[in-house]
């Protein structure tokens, strides 16, 4: 941004203080000469008793001036000199800080994010400055980095189903004779692998937008409505759900609020034990707060392990027994639409196994009674 330059605060500073001196100053001399004018006689006089052949003569009002206007105007200029002197030397003082600061913003602005200004000293309110700065700085690139991941991490699973494609073909075209069923029925796999990744990415994208409508949304029903939805998956995979809870009011996306529970449940599910798991989704109130809480069994996890398992592309223990290969978005995309709603997410691995999962979001305020 072009400006007109101004007169900089290390000036402006150091006019205050020379100009504050003079003031005092010309208000002392004042008070000095008012006192000489009330005590010095007008005229001249001689003290009595005195002997001596020269009588002692004082000075009268006239001479006084003469005598005191040249010095007082030699104060003044020398308190101009040590007011603009020392008023440039305190300022520096006081506004170094201040450079320091500046020269960070600078560097942060040119991208570099790795600079802290770290400024020394005791707490005031330069160094409040500069340490809320350095706290910006380090979550800038935290987001930075991570965002630098995760376009890494998107991109490498896109090209995977793209290539693994490309590979089924190249040999399809060499053999003469592949069976085209098979090649089919795999790129259609393939294709809806690369379909359900992307849809995901979406997903990602509009939770973190934050854009969707607000209305008041019944944890339970969609707790239900997961679960019906992923009832033939369970049986398939031979494990139990058990659905229970009051009714849980939270305000938000109907929309978004179901794709976050039923990632939860669907997790529930395919992260399980096969042929003998467990799932319980269970919705509760608090004073001002709802909560929904899957639980399953499983493998037993530890807790460094859950929580990073909310990372985007982040799976756990991969097992090659299930027939669902995740992309690993699908609790993150949970982690985004909690935050969406303001709410918290927490991973705790069950000591039999398994883990419970508890979304809390802030309590929609119950229909007025008609
Ligand atoms: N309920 C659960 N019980 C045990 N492990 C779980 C559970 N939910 C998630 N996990 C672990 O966390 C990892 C990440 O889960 P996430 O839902 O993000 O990805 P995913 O299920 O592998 O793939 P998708 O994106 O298709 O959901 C999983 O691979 C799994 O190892
Ligand atoms: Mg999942």
């Amino acid at each position: 941004m072009d400006r007109a330059a101004g007169v900089s605060v290390r000036l402006k500073l150091t006019l205050s203080y020379a100009g504050f001196l003079m003031l005092a100053g010309v208000l002392l001399l004042a008070a000095v000469w008012v006192f000489l004018l009330r005590y010095v006689p007008d005229r001249a006089f001689i003290v009595p008793g005195s002997t001596g052949t020269t009588p002692g003569v004082f000075p009268v009002r006239s001479s006084l001036l003469h005598i005191f206007a040249p010095r007082a105007a030699a104060v003044l200029v020398f308190l101009l000199v040590l007011g603009l002197v020392g008023g440039w030397m305190l300022a520096g003082r006081m506004l170094a800080p201040l450079t320091r600061i500046t020269g960070a913003a600078r560097l942060a602005s040119t991208g570099s994010l790795s600079h802290r200004i770290r400024l020394p000293g005791r707490e005031d309110e330069f160094r409040e400055l500069a340490d809320a700065f350095d706290t910006m700085l380090e979550r800038l690139e935290a987001h930075v980095a991570e965002q630098q991941r995760f376009a890494a991490n998107a991109s490498h699973e896109l090209r995977t189903p793209l290539a693994v494609s490309k590979a089924i073909l190249d040999v399809a075209r060499t053999d003469p004779d592949h069976d085209t069923r098979e090649v089919i029925d795999r790129l259609h796999t393939v294709n809806t692998r690369a379909i359900a990744l992307t849809e995901a990415l979406l997903l990602l994208s509009r939770a973190e937008q934050r854009t969707f409508t607000r209305e008041r949304v019944d944890l339970s029903l969609l707790a239900e409505e997961a679960t019906e939805t992923l009832l033939p998956l369970a049986e398939r995979s031979g494990v139990t759900i058990e659905v229970g809870g009051d009714t849980a009011l939270a305000r938000g996306s109907q929309a978004l609020l179901l794709q976050l529970t039923t990632n939860l449940v669907h997790n529930a599910i395919v992260h399980n034990l096969p042929g003998r798991g467990a799932v319980w989704v269970h919705t509760g109130i608090r004073p001002s707060t709802v909560v929904l809480t899957v639980e399953n069994t499983g493998e037993k996890l530890t807790p460094q392990l859950a929580s990073t398992l909310t990372e985007p592309f982040q799976r756990g223990t991969e097992r090659t027994h299930t027939d669902h290969a995740g992309v690993g978005l699908g609790l993150a995309i949970v982690r985004t639409i909690t935050q969406a709603h303001d709410g918290t997410l927490t991973l705790t691995p069950r000591d039999a196994g398994g883990l419970r999962i508890m979304v809390e979001l802030p309590a929609a305020a119950p229909p007025a009674d008609r």
